[in-house]
């Protein structure tokens, strides 16, 4: 699969010492893709646009408000980072430049210009944002200036003023390529060695279509046209933003638009479907509200730290559509980086309705135990599987999802691998610093060595990338044995990732988990494989030759007993068994007992734990004397020392006891 790759296989790999270039190189870079280190995860922050569009009520008194707000009532602490004004800030044509060609901020709305602005947000620990157009004049019909033509410019006088970040808008473009007019000013922004977050916001109008070149351009680029403070539009940008999650990743996002929650046009369900969409969708959270006049409700929706946490989660995969049954009923998933998946459960409907997915459909099945948590009720339970709710008209439901048990990540760039393998970063959504990419032929291998602690069964997670229309299948054996053919079917593209899960038996110690490619295309790209393991509360046995015995003899005459032997009671009612056990842990739990019944009747005991009756306990038939079964019942334990008897109640007296397990 190392035939498929394109041109960003630098990209990820500059990640790291971006920041530094940036400040050492300080001048043009003949850079092909951006790397400018920044928004390695969405960015989050406010916009004015969605509350104020071009009013007199956009100035300078807003801005310091709103970082204001930021830093007391606890934004900034949720994320929120950038306040970014929007198209209106400057002076309009023909006025809009100085005698040196340098943008004037209008003095009205903002009398101590912009750097005022940036001096005040950095002080707070906030960063500040501003807006022109990739064209000859921004969006406004008051006509203020463009960049186009003045890029080189207009980015130094952004970056003297301090500016943090810029929205470059698509309006009165001249009609000149989209990927020329934003390379551009990318170029600009490089050159002036300030780290400069770069949105593109040219709306994904032209061909080729911007998210295909975005990545090499911008760190976010509008997918849609405006949204607006409806249901309608909103839900729109979403269903035109989900269609897209190959192209997202740290550095480089999809940006369906602003936020609209407290904007008035919604009802708190529907804003909260919005933010629940934005966030699995790792969506850019730029508040558009006024929050000098937002709600408790509005702050509740967009300070919810579970929701924020699943927008802002690093391994940085934009959620995936899972099921669309055509009628309004959409299942998201996003794979976090702890293996953990936020589900969005959403009805675009006006009816309730029950929207069902599964830890199957999720890639995270074969678990016998799965936690839900509802990121907005805070309610969690459990299930063994299924992950369904009953969703208002226009309402979302977001769950977070883990396996029982504990899960272990093993890196696949730190397993061992077939040689001619290259650990690769250039398709990002990686977990760890890469991936393995194995050569294009059968018997390619990627091999993990895995310790586990206790033998017994582990449920894997290979979680692997497949970008070509063919599956990938793989042999998997553990230690050698026990080959399983598991398919590795196309993920619909390489920065596409999904998993195939297998249940193994693991020996306690050192054990070895490989995967033999069994077809020509290689080994899948394989980012990681997560080994779960539900511990299990050691079984203790209690011997009957070792209990107190009343009426009865030990005897060791048939096989197949533990221990020395077991208990043979006197034939009538009466005679009994009784073991002195201390569990590990107070509480209910099964107890098994240990058999023989050579006759052909049923033989009975009552069961007493702590000198209480717990039942009349059935012993069947196992045939012959040689042959042992278990009897099992529940019964509660206390902590510490307890007894367990049990009491022949038939005139044929108990059956052989061999012994007693807890
Ligand atoms: C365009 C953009 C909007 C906003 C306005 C400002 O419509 O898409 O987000 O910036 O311009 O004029």
């Amino acid at each position: 699969m190392r035939t498929k790759k394109i041109a960003r296989a630098l990209v990820a790999a500059a990640v790291t010492v971006a920041a530094t270039v940036l400040v050492v190189i300080g001048g043009p870079q003949p850079a092909t893709a951006l790397e400018n280190g920044l928004a390695r995860t969405p960015p989050m922050g406010f916009n004015n646009w969605n509350s104020t569009a071009c009013r007199a009520e956009f100035n300078e008194s807003m801005v310091l408000g709103i970082m204001d707000i930021f830093v007391n009532q606890g934004l900034r602490e949720a994320g929120y980072t950038y306040v970014n004004l929007d198209d209106c800030w400057a002076v309009p044509a023909p006025n809009s430049r100085d005698a040196n060609g340098n943008l004037i901020p209008d003095p009205t709305r903002f009398p101590h210009g912009i750097k005022y602005l940036a001096d005040y947000a950095h002080a707070r620990g906030l960063k500040l944002g501003i807006y022109t157009s990739a064209g000859t004049k921004t969006c406004n019909t008051l006509g203020f200036s463009g960049g186009l033509g003045h890029e080189q410019q207009d980015a130094a006088t952004f970056a003297s003023w301090g500016v943090d970040y810029l929205k470059y808008d698509n309006c009165n473009n001249q009609g000149v390529d989209p990927v020329q007019r934003y390379t551009t000013m990318r170029d600009a922004l490089l050159a002036t060695g300030r780290p400069i977050v770069y949105s593109i916001c040219e709306w994904g109008r032209s061909d080729p279509k911007v998210w295909t070149w975005g990545a090499d351009v911008g760190n976010l680029w509008r997918t849609t046209g405006d949204i607006s403070d409806n249901w309608t539009s909103m839900i729109g940008k979403a269903q035109a933003n989900r269609v897209l999650p190959q192209y997202a990743g740290p550095g480089h996002w999809n940006d369906p638009d602003m936020l609209e929650v407290g904007n008035g046009g919604m009802t708190a369900t529907e804003y909260r479907s919005h933010f629940s969409l934005w966030a699995i969708m790792a969506a850019p959270l730029l508040i558009g509200s006024d929050l000098r006049k937002a709600t408790a409700e509005t702050f509740g929706i967009l300070k919810n730290a579970d929701v924020i946490a699943v927008d802002q989660d690093p391994l940085g995969r934009q959620g995936t559509v899972v099921s669309n049954d055509g009628a309004g009923h959409v299942v998201y998933a996003r794979t976090l980086a702890n293996g953990d998946r936020a589900v969005a459960l959403s009805n675009e409907t006006t009816t309730t309705a029950t929207i069902a997915t599964s830890a199957a459909a999720i890639g995270i099945g074969g678990s016998s135990s799965y936690t839900l948590k509802d990121l907005w009720s805070k309610a969690t339970s459990t299930s063994s599987g299924s992950i369904s709710a009953s969703v208002g008209a226009h309402a979302t439901t977001l769950y977070r999802v883990s396996r029982a048990g504990t899960t272990t990540r093993f890196e696949a760039e730190n397993a061992s691998y077939t040689s001619g393998s290259t650990v690769d970063a250039n398709w990002s959504g990686y977990s760890g610093t890469g991936f393995v990419n194995t050569p294009n032929s059968a018997g390619s291998y990627v091999e993990f060595t895995v310790t586990a602690a206790q033998a017994g069964q582990a449920r894997l997670t290979f979680d692997y990338g497949n970008g070509s229309t063919a599956d990938r299948p793989s042999t998997l054996t553990v230690n050698g044995g026990g080959s399983t053919s598991l398919a590795f079917p196309a993920t619909g593209a390489w920065s596409l990732w999904k998993t195939q899960v297998a249940t193994v038996s693991l020996a306690a110690g050192t054990n070895t988990i490989r995967l033999t490619a069994t077809g020509s295309g290689g080994v899948a790209n394989l980012d990681y494989l997560d080994v779960t393991v539900t511990p299990t509360t050691p079984v203790q046995n209690y011997e009957a030759e070792d209990a107190t015995i009343v009426q009865g003899v030990v005897e060791s005459n048939h096989t197949g007993y533990f221990g020395t032997g077991f208990v043979n009671g006197d034939n009538l009612a009466g005679p009994y068994v009784e073991w002195a056990v201390t569990p590990s842990a107070a509480g209910p739990g099964t107890i098994t007992i240990r058999y023989a019944n050579g006759t052909a009747g049923t033989r009975t005991a009552d069961v007493r734990v702590n000198g209480a009756l717990v039942q009349n306990l059935s012993f069947p038939s196992t045939g012959n004397w040689d042959t042992w079964a278990t009897a099992t019942f529940t019964a509660s334990l206390v902590g510490g020392a307890n007894t367990v008897r049990v009491t022949a109640t038939g005139t044929d007296g108990n059956p052989n006891l061999d012994r007693l397990s807890i």
